[in-house]
């Protein structure tokens, strides 16, 4: 897989793991029963989706030396904790599309959909542990910290939606924990189950939550600025919802007179309204928030990468700098 240069070409790298985890996804409900449950976990799991957090896993293992064949059911476990907080995540955020498709709770119903996000999350325990052995126990309160951060972050996120003011430091804590703190824990444990010492281990740890800060501030970036169908949610949902995004409370601290109004008009009416999504995009690019966030996002990209001279593995390390550099120009 090397290109005419002689130079790897990682994407082809990816694209072929990702083959293999999407056809052992396909395989993970076969036989299971009843299909009440079943039927809705899988339609979650087996909707696509980037699968950043198994690859995060895998290269992990790699940049330690380890191989993929040792952590691929702890890659998966990761896949399917993701699902679960997707799940209730769009319960949470009043979400009707999600990779394109309805989200659980609109397909079938929100009773249906919170089963099946708890059954997501014990399922993922369940793979975890075909990875792990009795010297594994670090790795499972890895996974559970993670688990937890992400309840917290997501409190933290809805908390955000009523209160006046959010400050970005406040921001930047909430994010760690709900989606940063899971990259962490994916590139962790890749890096515990693949053999890495401590060293290596924080490595991969500072690489994975600093990509996973990256990777939110993008999330609230192509809230607004992605095309729909790429995208496969709605756009401008955190501005109908009220969300305290980094764009939102970054245009709040630059923002005067009628401008500012206007944010605290969000605020105050606890969101806005479909029309109004324009007049705010317009806003953001008036106030330069778009630049603002991209500079952020290649802020946390930069340090994330810089951890990587301390791995030893060279393939590893440039598949995780070429993941980490990619991100940057995603479109979903
Ligand atoms: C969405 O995650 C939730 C966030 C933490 C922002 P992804 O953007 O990785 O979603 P999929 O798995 O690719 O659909
Ligand atoms: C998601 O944050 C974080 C999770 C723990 C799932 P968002 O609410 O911004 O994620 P999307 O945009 O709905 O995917
Ligand atoms: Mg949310
Ligand atoms: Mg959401
Ligand atoms: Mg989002």
């Amino acid at each position: 897989m090397n290109n005419s240069d002689g130079s790897k070409n990682y994407s082809l790298v990816y694209r072929k793991e990702l083959r293999k985890i999407e056809s052992r996804i396909a395989k993970l409900f076969l036989k299971r029963k009843p299909g009440s449950l079943y039927e809705p976990c899988s339609y979650v799991i087996s909707s696509g989706g980037k699968r950043l957090r198994p690859f995060l896993v895998l290269i992990s293992a790699k940049a330690v030396n380890g191989s993929f064949s040792k952590v691929y059911n702890a890659a998966l476990a990761v896949e399917l904790l993701h699902n679960f907080t997707l799940v209730h995540d769009d319960i949470m955020d009043n979400s009707d599309k999600r990779r394109g498709r309805l989200t659980a709770h609109k397909k079938y119903d929100v009773n249906t959909a919170i089963l099946a996000g708890d059954n997501l999350i014990a399922l993922a325990y369940e793979m975890l542990l075909k990875d792990c052995d009795d010297n594994s126990k670090n790795v499972v309160s890895t996974f559970t910290r993670a688990v937890i951060e992400v309840c917290e972050g997501q409190s933290l996120d809805k908390d955000f939606e009523l209160r006046k003011s959010v400050g970005i430091k406040e921001y930047k804590e909430m994010i760690y924990k709900k989606t940063a703190a899971l990259a962490e824990m994916c590139c962790s444990i890749g890096a515990q189950l693949g053999g890495g010492n401590n060293t290596e281990i924080k490595a991969l740890e500072n690489f994975g939550k600093n990509l996973g800060m990256a990777f939110q501030i993008q999330d609230d970036l192509l809230d607004i600025t992605a095309d729909e169908k790429k995208l496969g949610k709605p756009v401008g949902g955190d501005l109908l919802e009220g969300k305290k995004t980094y764009l939102f409370l970054r245009a709040l601290e630059k923002s005067k007179g009628n401008d500012k109004k206007l944010l605290q008009a969000v605020i105050k009416n606890k969101g806005i309204k479909k029309e109004e999504i324009k007049i705010y995009k317009d806003l953001y690019e008036r106030l330069n928030i778009l630049t603002d966030a991209k500079k952020e996002i290649i802020h946390y990209t930069d340090s994330a990468i810089k951890e990587l001279n301390k791995l030893p593995n060279e393939e590893g390390k440039a598949l995780l700098n070429w993941l980490a550099n990619s991100l940057i120009d995603r479109n979903k």
